[in-house]
């Protein structure tokens, strides 16, 4: 028995190992915020934690912002967290093998560290591997983005055509593209 349980254990290692994507449905693609929680981005995660797009899904439950419903023509009593039209923007990696109908990860609900900065699935491991050579070609060849390269990475969500809502600029901003003070996106009220 033993022998047994040590070769289905043998087997689903190497199997891990040689995780190649589309075909590995057990790789995640992304891994939500809480490994980004300890130490090293401590500071990061407890600031974000706190911000309006960290809590973005709740805001479709029904009930929940029912001013701001109204006034934009929605249904304050619609449970929008089952409807696919606000999902895209209000939860994490959406038709990209992040949070579905099938994988409802209440980890992935909201606007996670991955919309910004890409699905960690792959790149988290080599990230943290400080001696790393051509360390940033090599995370971005895996997926990690930079969001203070150009504003494409907020205008995915916030763009006036699709969005119910008018963009507005983070308080006390008027280029919200300007690439400093990094806290201020993570506190983004
Ligand atoms: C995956 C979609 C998505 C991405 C990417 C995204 N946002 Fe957001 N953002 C949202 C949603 C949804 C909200 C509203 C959350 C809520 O209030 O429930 C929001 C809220 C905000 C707010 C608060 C607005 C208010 O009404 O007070 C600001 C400011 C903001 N985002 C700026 C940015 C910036 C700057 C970027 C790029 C660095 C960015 N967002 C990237 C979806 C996104
Ligand atoms: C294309 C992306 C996108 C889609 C789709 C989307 N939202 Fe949002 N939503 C946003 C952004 C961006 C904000 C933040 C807007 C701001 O304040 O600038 C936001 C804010 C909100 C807010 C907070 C109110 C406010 O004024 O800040 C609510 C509630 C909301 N959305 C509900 C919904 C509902 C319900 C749906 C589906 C019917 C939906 N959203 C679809 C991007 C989107
Ligand atoms: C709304 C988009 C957005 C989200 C969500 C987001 N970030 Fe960022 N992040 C940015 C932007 C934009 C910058 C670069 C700002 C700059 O150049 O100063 C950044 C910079 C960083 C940096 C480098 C600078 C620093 O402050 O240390 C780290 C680390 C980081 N983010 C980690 C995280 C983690 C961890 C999370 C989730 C807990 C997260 N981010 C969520 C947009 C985002």
């Amino acid at each position: 028995m033993k022998a047994l349980t040590l070769i289905s254990v043998f087997t689903s290692l190497i199997l891990q190992m040689s995780c190649v994507e589309p075909a590995c449905a057990a790789e995640k693609k992304y891994i939500g915020p809480l490994p980004c929680a300890g130490e090293c981005h401590k500071e990061v995660f407890d600031t974000w934690k706190s911000s309006k797009h960290a809590t973005a899904f709740g805001s479709l439950a029904s009930g929940a912002r029912e001013k701001e419903k109204k006034e934009a023509g929605l249904k304050p009593g619609v449970d929008y967290q089952k409807d696919k039209s606000c999902l895209p923007c209000h939860v994490t990696g959406w038709i990209d093998g992040g949070y579905s109908f099938e994988n409802p990860d209440p980890y992935l609900q909201g606007v996670g560290c991955e919309s910004c900065h890409g699905a960690a699935g792959r790149w988290n491991e080599p990230h943290q591997k400080k001696d790393l050579e051509n360390r940033k070609r090599h995370l971005k060849q895996k997926g990690q983005r930079e969001p203070f390269k150009g504003k494409y990475v907020c205008v995915g969500c916030h763009e006036e055509d699709t969005n119910p809502y008018k963009f507005r600029s983070p308080p006390g901003k008027t280029d919200w593209t300007e690439p400093k003070h990094a806290a201020s996106y993570h506190a983004l009220k």
